[in-house]
């Protein structure tokens, strides 16, 4: 299947159920399979909204996206699932073990292929220092576990499933770089498409795709040396 991992919005404007107000204005992009787009943009710019209409967690008011090839509404969603790894900018964590937090949504998954997405989310090695290891059961919500171990970890059950396409809603901005950027090397032999949205100019240098989004529109478009040759916006982020 040539065009897996492609993602394609056509004219995409969108508005939450029950809102008069738009949130994505007009959106069209084409990302190749196996591309990283490095998604950048204020508070509200609607960078969620944008990666949510992936997964089908809303439908788009207007427009079409594209998946693997395929119209979204063409895919069923069973299927829709394991092409897509979304990890949600607020990790879901429960009070199970570690083991069936990371099963979630893959219920048959073993535990090497567990431990081998852990190593890859860099959060093998705190798991093995718990208490009983992959069998650690975790306080609600993963009370117990700071905020880039739940990120981390949420990014390891997103690799299991060896998705197509890897979405990373701000799940790596707890991270510190050396360890975001061991992260994505690790990812990057997924060879899958990845979206990130990031603060992190050391992650938007590594994309091949930078978007900047302001007010539901995407404002800039292009790689790091391209934003900084022609972007003052970009500029203005870049060395702030
Ligand atoms: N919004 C909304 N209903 C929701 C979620 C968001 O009306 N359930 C609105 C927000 O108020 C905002 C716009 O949609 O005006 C875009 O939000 P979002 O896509 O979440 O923006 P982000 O760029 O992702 O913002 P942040 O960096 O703060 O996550």
């Amino acid at each position: 299947e040539q065009l897996k991992g492609a993602v394609t919005f056509e004219h995409v404007s969108f508005r939450y159920p029950g809102m008069s107000s738009y949130v994505l204005k007009d959106i069209s992009f084409h990302v190749r399979p196996g591309e990283t787009v490095a998604i950048l943009g204020s508070t509200g710019a609607g960078k969620s909204s944008i990666l949510q209409l992936i997964p089908r967690l809303y439908d788009p008011t207007e427009g079409a996206v594209y998946v693997d090839g395929m119209n979204l509404k063409d895919i069923k969603m069973d299927d829709l699932r394991k092409r897509i790894g979304f990890t949600p900018q607020e990790s879901i964590l429960f009070s199970g073990t570690v083991e069936e937090n990371l099963a979630w949504g893959k219920s048959d998954a073993s535990l090497s292929e567990m431990k081998a997405a852990a190593k890859d989310a860099q959060i093998h090695e705190t798991i093995t220092d718990l208490k009983d290891g992959y069998e650690t059961k975790l306080g609600q919500k993963g009370i117990n576990l700071s905020g880039g171990q739940k990120q981390r970890l949420s990014v390891a059950r997103a690799l299991i499933r060896k998705p197509n396409i890897l979405i990373l809603d701000d799940s790596t901005s707890a991270l510190d770089l050396q360890t975001e950027s061991k992260v994505l090397d690790a990812i990057d032999e997924y060879k899958c498409t990845l979206f990130i949205v990031t603060q992190k100019l050391s992650t938007a240098k590594r994309a091949d795709k930078i978007m900047l989004i302001d007010d539901g529109k995407i404002i800039e478009e292009g790689t790091h040396d391209q934003l900084m040759n022609t972007s003052a916006l970009y500029r203005e982020i870049a060395y702030s």
